[in-house]
């Protein structure tokens, strides 16, 4: 299975690409969901699904109270004005990403966690520290989530669920050149030795959360034709992407078609 890389949004000139207007665009523009195909999924489906869809809709939903502070904050010290205006959209858009989960499993009879040790860590994680912190492990989650949606899609024949995740796929790969460019704005304040340790944390928490998701919801995954390797393999390439824009404030779409096809990778691959 092909990953859908980055360049895929589209973007040319991300120092002069307008957040605000796309996801106002986007926001008028979505896929139509009907919440009337309430059949489609079997029993089984629904056991294979219940764990996993809990905990990305919990994981979507936010406030966004510390966000938006920080946002403001890191505005007024980098001169950067619209940025509270984007993240206030950005958390909108998370909302709704939840609420559409929620709207689906109501129609199952499948309940929403309150709370879960996962999200927990990832929310202590993300308010430890400043808009650095948070942002580092936005873009984490969502890199999983770019896998974890494809799986989802094909985990099951529900047509309404294989829109949703369409949906949230769309999002989460312009989220993720979001994320990554507010990275660059942060590094590129500050010396090389400091963001080469922080690419490292990156890659230490990718590679931690990878596993931990894995080990939670690998039936899924499995069903949603990926292995641990295809899983770990997609979510680093993601990662490197991410990098890629952090330091250059670029997409790197021939980078990106080179890991792709290694044909040594492809056949351990299967
Ligand atoms: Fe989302
Ligand atoms: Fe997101």
């Amino acid at each position: 299975m092909k990953r859908i890389p980055l360049s895929h949004t589209k973007i040319k000139d991300l120092s002069s690409f307008d957040w605000a207007k796309y996801f106002q665009y986007n926001n008028s523009h979505l896929l139509k969901l009907d919440f009337r195909m309430n059949q489609e999924l079997t029993p089984s489906e629904k056991e294979l699904i219940s764990p996993s869809i809990r905990a990305f809709q919990l994981g979507e939903g936010s406030d966004g109270k510390h966000l938006e502070a920080a946002a403001k904050s890191f505005a007024q010290k980098t001169n950067y004005q619209k940025y509270p205006e984007i993240m206030k959209w950005f958390v909108l858009e998370e909302n709704r990403h939840s609420m559409t989960l929620k709207k689906y499993m109501e129609i199952y009879g499948i309940q929403p966690f309150s709370d879960l040790w996962i999200d927990n860590v990832f929310r202590i994680l993300r308010k430890s520290m400043g808009l650095e912190c948070e942002v580092t492990v936005l873009v984490t989650a969502e890199i999983i989530a770019l896998s974890y949606y494809r799986a989802l899609a094909n985990a099951t024949g529900s047509v309404l669920l294989k829109t949703i995740c369409r949906q949230m796929l769309h999002d989460e790969l312009k989220h993720v050149v979001l994320q990554s460019d507010t990275l660059h704005r942060i590094y590129k304040k500050r010396g090389d030795v400091f963001n080469r340790l922080m690419r490292l944390f990156r890659r230490f928490l990718m590679r931690m959360t990878v596993w931990s998701v894995w080990i939670s919801y690998k039936d899924l995954f499995f069903h949603g034709h990926y292995t641990y390797r295809l899983f770990k393999r997609h979510s680093m390439e993601y990662l490197a992407e991410s990098i890629h824009i952090e330091k250059t404030d670029s997409l790197c779409p021939r980078r990106t078609r080179k890991l792709e096809t290694h044909p040594k990778r492809r056949r351990n691959e299967g």
